[in-house]
This record gives C-alpha cells, structure tokens and sequence, in this order.
C-alpha cells in the first residue's frame, strides 16, 4: 500500500489527517443523505466514489482514527455466526386489528368515552408490510438495531440495519444536544420492484422464491453476511420516538422531529381532526395503494396527544390509543380458460388456473394456482366459470371462489386428468390420504427437467452455468436423460459446440463448472439428489451422521430415527430412494463420475448443528467438564474448536484463571463466553 504521507513529520500531520477524515465523513453522510431521503445527487457518482476511496484509504493507512459510526463502516463487519440477543427498554407491542368502518367507530367511541369529551385528534399512518425494528442512538451515534423478536427480546442485527443507506450512522442535525441518547422504532421493509428484481435473479439461479416483499425482508434482514443484506436495497420509515430529553407532546410532532434528526419517516402520515378525515384516509389509500412503490396491508390510526395516550393505556399486549385497520386483500373476477397441469421435480402435480389476463394490484394476471385436486372439487371451480382471484401480497394470486350466477350452462365438472401432460403421458396416481396426484413415472420428461434444475442449483450442486433455459436445450436435444449423463456431457463437446445457444467459451464454462461440482461437500450431493423431505437441512445432519453415502443406503429406519432431526416419514423416504433401483443405478454411475461421495463434515455423535461453523477456542479451568469433554460437546454441536486466539475465532470460553488467551481475545474484541454462558447457548437447541 502507497504511504499517504512521509513519517518525517508524523506529529504535525496526524491532526490534519484527522481533521480531513473529520471532514470527508461529514460531506459523504450529507451526500448520502441528500440522495437517499430527498433522491437529490449533490455530486456526480464518480466525484463520490474518488472522495469514499480517499476516506477509506486514510483510515486503512491511520486506524487509529477508525470510527463505527464512518460511512466507511457500512459494510464493515464479517459475517457472523450466529446473531446476540438485545433486550428491549420497553417491550415492542403489537396493535389490535380490524376489518370494517363500524369497528373503527367502536374504537373511537371508546375514546371519546375514555378523554371524557375533551378535544382530539389522530394522525393516520401506513401500515407498512414489512418487519418491525428498533434502532438506538448513543450521544448522537448509531448504536445497535433489534428486531421485534418475542417482544421483550430480539436479534442484534446492527450490522445489517448499517447497510441501509438512508440510517444515518452519525445525526447531521444541528437541533441535537451533544449527549443525545434514543431509540426509534419502525418499519423495515423493501420495495415492490426490488423483490421483483431480487425474484428474478433466485429463477436464473434455481434458488426458491420468496412469496412476498415482507417475506423477503425477513429473510434479508437475518442473513448472517451483512455484504448480501447491502445488495438487496432495504427501506426503512420510523413511526415511533423514544426518548427521555427530546419528546414532544403530540405524536405528529415527534413523526416531524424523527424526520427533522435526519431519520426516514413516512411522507404519508396526516393529522386528522375527526372520524370523517379518518375514514377519507382509509378510503383513499385503499384505492390508490397499488400506486405505492413499496406494499401496506392497511391504515394505523392512533390518538395524537401523548398524554391522551397515557390516559388510554394499554390492554394486554396492544396499546388502546390506537389501532389497525386492515385492508381486504385485492381482488378481482375474470374467466376461467382452461386448467392446466405442472409437474414437480417429486412428481407432485399442482393444477394452475389459465385465466384471460386481468389488472388486479397493479399488475396483470393470467395464471393463478389451484392448489390441489382437493381444492378444485371442493370450490367445484369448473372450465368457463367466472372466478374471484385475490392477491393477498403473495407472487402467485389464488382463486377464492367461483360467482355461480354466471356458470355458463353447459359446463362440466372438471374432472382430474389421467394422465401426465408430458409426451410419455403415464397415469397419475393419487396415493391414499393424499391431496395431491404424482407423476410417479422417473422418465417423465417434466420431472426430468426440474430434477437437473434442482440438481444444479445453487444450495445444491452449484453448477453456474446449468440453469432452466440450457437444461432444457440439453434435455431436448437428448444430452441429458437423467442425472448422471450431466458427468458425460464432456464426451460430446463436438456436438454441443453445434448447438446454437452455445459457442465454444460458454461450453468450456460449463464444463468447468461441471467437473467443479464433482468436488462439493457430501451434504450438498444429498441435497441436490432431490429426496423427497430431504432438504438442506437434513442433507447437511445426514453428511454430519455417516461416513459416506453407501453408510446412508444401509442405515435402517431405527438407525435413521435415532438421529436428531430425522423423523419417521424423512426416515421412510430415504430408505424408499435407496431401494429404487433407477436411484441405485444413478449412484453407481455418479460414483463412476468421482464425485464426492465420502463426508469430510462426519462425526459419529452429531447431535444437532446449532454450533455449525463457529469456532471455539478453550481456556482455563473448566469447571463442570473436562476440557476434551468440553471439545466433543462442541464438535457434537458442528461447532470447531480451535488451539489458538486469532480474528477467525467466534468464542473464547474462558474457564478460571485463564491467562494469555484471554488477554488476546480481549485485544481482537473476540466474544469470552463463561461456562455457564456457553451452556446456556445448547439450552437454546
Ligand atoms: S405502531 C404499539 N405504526 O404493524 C404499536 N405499526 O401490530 C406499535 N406497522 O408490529 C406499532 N406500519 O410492525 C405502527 N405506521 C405504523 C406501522 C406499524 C407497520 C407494523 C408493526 C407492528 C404491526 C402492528
């Protein structure tokens, strides 16, 4: 790394350097604000970028003036193992719901009754659907940020709440007290064309999509790489302030100060004098919220005066100043055309609803599922009826009901097909007690398909370049008829060269990534090789459990129970999946491939994977437990322990008298558990 200043004159240039840190942070975080709260792009992006690396550089050259709360620190942090818990100052409640004007009368008559006639007003809010959230501030800093969790406690998940670019990590305002101490609680959610985007990239990748933007949101805000969080764009409004020195005696004024400390709040909140204002509000959002870039599932009105909230209080675990009124989900009527089938990678035959394309939030629909034959028969939905599709914020609308008075009259009971819709057309088969119809043909060029998807997806085996559109070029053109001809497909580069999807470059890619796969951990192989209720999980305590696949083929039911997390019906089906004998015969031709068929993860006493990936380092007198005892229960746990201290360890348990290793885990802010910690932590199992 270039010096970025001589050391002669060290002593004169420290301050300086620290005042030009000073400065380069301070016009960053007023460039990110502008752009990120008022869309305002005070710079060009290539201005920006030059005056980021200058900061970055001067504080990996000078760390000694290193700061949490740098823009720099955004995406600091590595990715963790786990997330600690943060207890809330107070607990984080819900609100009580309701679906009709009469209850929101009820609520406000209550109110009336309650302040004894005397004067108040609402503020009408968005009820975003997103994830709950409470951020601190510490002396005007950002401190740490929690979810809801169960209320009173939930994940620390600061690093990943630091990504998001409008939280602003060090308050601009200059209407703050030099020592101000907070907590604001809000809504952290993502936009409507962001979960589209994000969707879109997991189909290329054959990862499973999420159902909505709130479920997204979940999911992003616990993912342990805080790297991943910063990719995915999330938003966050602020609806609650919580302070000792800074509140304000209405709720509208502290929604105002939220905004005036530089935190994102709502543009959409109003002040509302009357029930009529309230009801205008609910009425005009119901209407125009597929206009919004980001989803609500309805209104939260709530009593402005602070002090008319005390009056009110609370009632079990919602407040009574305020309340929810939910929206009924979207919906719409269009017909019926037809009704099609779509096969599984299991097998499993899911009937879709083939509508004429009709708007419904803002997007058109054409297809809607129909769950199962169950469902269809049930609801007697038949081809050629009029049917009310809803979308309840889910990707893929349902049908919810069918309006009979405009069955045309010759319709017909819709009757299941019988057979597969691909070309080999097998007869399906509804299994007793089931729902569902199977395609139990292993031929059947669908489930073909969606087993090599799955097979190279990426939680699986991971080959980049084996995704939906080349399976099916490949599967059409005869390449791949099961799973093991993907191992084979470097015998026919002359003839894949020909094919006009792929040139030279792209087929060595594949290849590449092909003989790539062959060296992935047991776990994924298991995975990938589609067993029914096999999923990542089980895949990784199976890999953890035996030796190799052939101990995992020979293990019986009783064996199999006996593992943690291994019920009776993921029992029954890996032993099915062994005694087929296509299965075998793909196995045997897998291992003739030389793919990884032995665990490098195998510990005959895994008892779960609650420790999975963490690394433990041991010191001190232990206590209750001797120390190789205290190795294997780690170990048991998927946990790794470790002979020294260094930036990789996650855990130092330090037992009494430690010495010197504790001393270093105290230097690289590694986290010392206690005895009695560390066994709390497998209580959590
Ligand atoms: S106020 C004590 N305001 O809806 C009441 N909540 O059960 C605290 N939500 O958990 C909630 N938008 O996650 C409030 N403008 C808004 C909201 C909002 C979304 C969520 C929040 C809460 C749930 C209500």
């Amino acid at each position: 790394m270039n010096q970025l200043f001589s050391i002669e004159n060290i002593d004169e240039v420290k301050p300086k350097i620290n005042q030009e840190i000073e400065n380069l942070r301070n016009l960053i975080n007023k460039y990110d604000f502008e752009y990120y709260n008022n869309a305002n792009s005070l710079v060009s992006d290539k201005e920006y970028d030059v005056i980021f690396r200058r900061l970055q550089d001067l504080e990996k050259e000078n760390p000694e003036f290193a700061s949490q709360d740098s823009p720099t620190q955004r995406v600091g942090g590595k990715a963790l193992g786990e997330f600690n818990q943060i207890v809330h100052n107070k607990p984080m409640l819900s609100l009580g719901n309701t679906y009709s004007e009469e209850e929101v009368a009820d609520f406000d008559r209550k109110i009336k009754e309650a302040l004894e006639e005397t004067p108040y007003q609402y503020v009408c809010e968005l009820k975003y659907d997103g994830v709950s959230l409470s951020v601190k501030y510490e002396n005007g800093a950002f401190l740490e940020a929690a979810t809801r969790g169960d209320g009173f406690k939930g994940d620390d998940i600061s690093a990943n709440i630091k990504t998001v670019k409008t939280i602003p990590l060090k308050l601009q305002s200059e209407i703050l007290p030099e020592d101000l101490t907070f907590e604001v609680r809000g809504e952290v959610f993502l936009n409507e064309s962001d979960f589209i985007r994000i969707n879109e990239q997991r189909v290329e990748n054959n990862e499973k999509l999420y159902a909505n933007p709130r479920n997204l949101t979940a999911g992003t805000i616990k993912l342990l790489d805080p790297k991943e969080v910063a990719k995915r764009q999330l938003n966050v409004a602020f609806y609650y302030l919580d302070s000792e020195k800074i509140l304000k005696s209405t709720h509208f004024d502290n929604l105002q100060f939220i905004k005036d400390l530089g935190l994102p709040n709502s543009p959409y909140s109003k002040l509302c004098n009357n029930l009529e204002e309230v009801f205008e509000f609910i009425n005009y959002w119901d209407k125009h919220r597929s206009e919004l870039p980001f989803q609500i599932d309805g209104i939260v009105i709530k009593l402005n005066s602070i002090k008319q909230q005390e009056i009110l209080g609370f009632v079990a675990r919602s407040p009574r100043w305020a309340i929810a009124y939910k929206f009924e989900a979207e919906k719409a009527i269009t017909k019926l055309n037809n009704i099609t089938l779509q096969v599984g990678r299991t097998g499993v035959v899911t009937p879709v609803a083939e509508l004429e394309p009709v708007q419904l939030a803002g997007t058109v629909i054409s297809r809607a599922t129909l769950h199962n034959y169950d469902f269809i028969s049930e609801k007697d939905i038949r081809v050629g009826d009029y049917v009310e599709i809803e979308k309840g914020g889910e990707v893929i609308p349902k049908v919810v009901s069918v309006i009979l008075d405009r069955r045309p009259e010759d319709s017909i009971k819709f009757e299941f097909p019988t057979y597969c819709p691909c070309e080999l057309k097998s007869l399906l088969i509804r299994p007793e007690g089931e729902a569902n119809y199977y395609c139990e043909n292993p031929d059947c060029p669908s489930q073909l398909k969606r087993r090599i998807e799955h097979f190279a997806s990426r939680n699986a085996m991971d080959i980049e370049s084996l995704g939906e559109k080349n399976v099916e070029i490949l599967i059409n053109q005869g390449f791949i008829k099961s799973i093991s001809d993907i191992y084979e497909l470097k015998n026919h580069i002359d003839e894949l060269i020909k094919i006009e999807r792929f040139g030279q470059k792209s087929i060595v890619k594949l290849l590449a990534a092909i003989e790539e796969s062959k060296k992935n951990p047991l776990w994924k192989l298991i995975f990938a090789l589609g067993i029914r209720f096999i999923g990542e999980g089980a895949s990784k305590i199976l890999a953890k459990s035996f030796k190799n696949i052939d101990e995992i083929a020979k293990a019986d039911k009783e064996k199999l129970i006996s593992i943690n997390e291994i019920g009776e019906k993921m029992a029954e089906s890996i032993i099915r999946f062994f005694k087929d004998e296509k299965e075998q015969i793909l196995l045997i031709n897998l291992q003739k491939s030389e793919l990884n068929f032995t665990s490098d993860s195998y510990s005959f006493h895994t008892k779960s994977l609650i420790l999975q990936d963490i690394i433990f380092v041991l010191t001190g007198e232990l206590n209750t437990i001797t120390r190789d005892k205290a190795k294997e229960l780690i170990e048991s746990h998927g946990g790794k322990v470790s002979g020294s201290v260094s930036k990789k360890t996650n855990y130092l348990i330090a037992g009494e008298n430690a010495g010197s290793k504790r001393t270093k885990a105290l230097e690289l802010g590694v986290r010392i558990l206690s005895e009695q910690e560390f066994f709390e932590i497998l209580k959590k199992d």
